[in-house]
């Protein structure tokens, strides 16, 4: 596929067939996707890649509960008991990721990503505010993953709900002390027809010239 066609349409794939992920075609992403940039060019990022069943019926177990809790914390436990009155579109996504997490231990391939946190270059960390600049050493590479999965025409769902269960999924995967948890990426061949559009909002929302909120693009 072309980049931009992967990059406007690499949609969470929740669903899955069994058929499993060649190594081959993982390395190859791999292969493609550490020319994303870091802070430094530090590339402090790691990848494992688990099929195993056992391992990945552990990482279900380990996922579960901070999905329960996100889902309660977040009101969409309600939007699924009681599905009236909520948005469709959203009440639908919600029963897909509930699916997924049930049935993670379904999805082919696992790669939990992590990063070595001292290649992080955290600039925002003295600010009065939420550190954002921390992942941008790790995310860049992230995203590179799943565009690659989609061009060789793979499924992937990026989820950030295992970090908070970050100490035992080092024990189980024997992850050094030094790294930290950032991604989560369930992958497979995806069990449903890819959808025609993904539902975003255009740059008239979101991108300005020269001073916010003076529009780039003309409507
Ligand atoms: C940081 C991050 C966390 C996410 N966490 C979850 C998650 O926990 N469960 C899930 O099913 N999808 C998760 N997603 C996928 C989003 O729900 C998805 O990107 C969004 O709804 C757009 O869906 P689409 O790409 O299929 O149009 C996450 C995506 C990102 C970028």
């Amino acid at each position: 596929m072309e980049l931009f066609d992967c990059m406007r349409n690499a949609p969470t794939t929740r669903r899955f067939s069994a058929e499993p992920v060649s190594r081959e075609t993982l390395l190859d992403v791999l292969e493609h996707a550490r020319f994303a940039p870091s802070g430094g060019n530090r590339q402090g990022w790691r990848v494992i890649a688990v099929t195993q069943a056992e391992r990945r019926r552990a990482l279900r177990d380990l996922y579960l509960p901070h999905w329960r809790a996100y889902l309660e914390q977040t009101g969409g436990a309600r939007m699924l008991a009681e599905p009236e009155g909520f948005d469709p579109v959203r009440v639908r996504m919600l029963k897909r990721a509930d699916e997924y997490a049930n049935h993670l231990d379904k999805v082919p391939l696992h790669l939990v990503v992590g990063v070595r946190i001292a290649d992080l270059a955290i600039t925002d960390a003295e600010l009065d505010r939420l550190s954002i600049v921390g992942g941008a050493s790790v995310y860049p590479f992230v995203q590179n993953i799943l565009l690659g999965l989609r061009a060789h025409g793979l499924g992937a769902a990026l989820t950030t709900l295992l970090v908070p269960a970050e100490k035992q999924v080092k024990e189980l995967l024997g992850i050094p002390d030094d790294i930290a948890l950032a991604a989560y990426i369930g992958v497979g061949h995806r069990a449903e027809a890819w959808p025609e559009r993904l539902s975003r909002n255009p740059p008239q929302q979101f991108a300005f010239a020269e001073r916010w909120g003076e529009p780039l693009a003309s409507d």
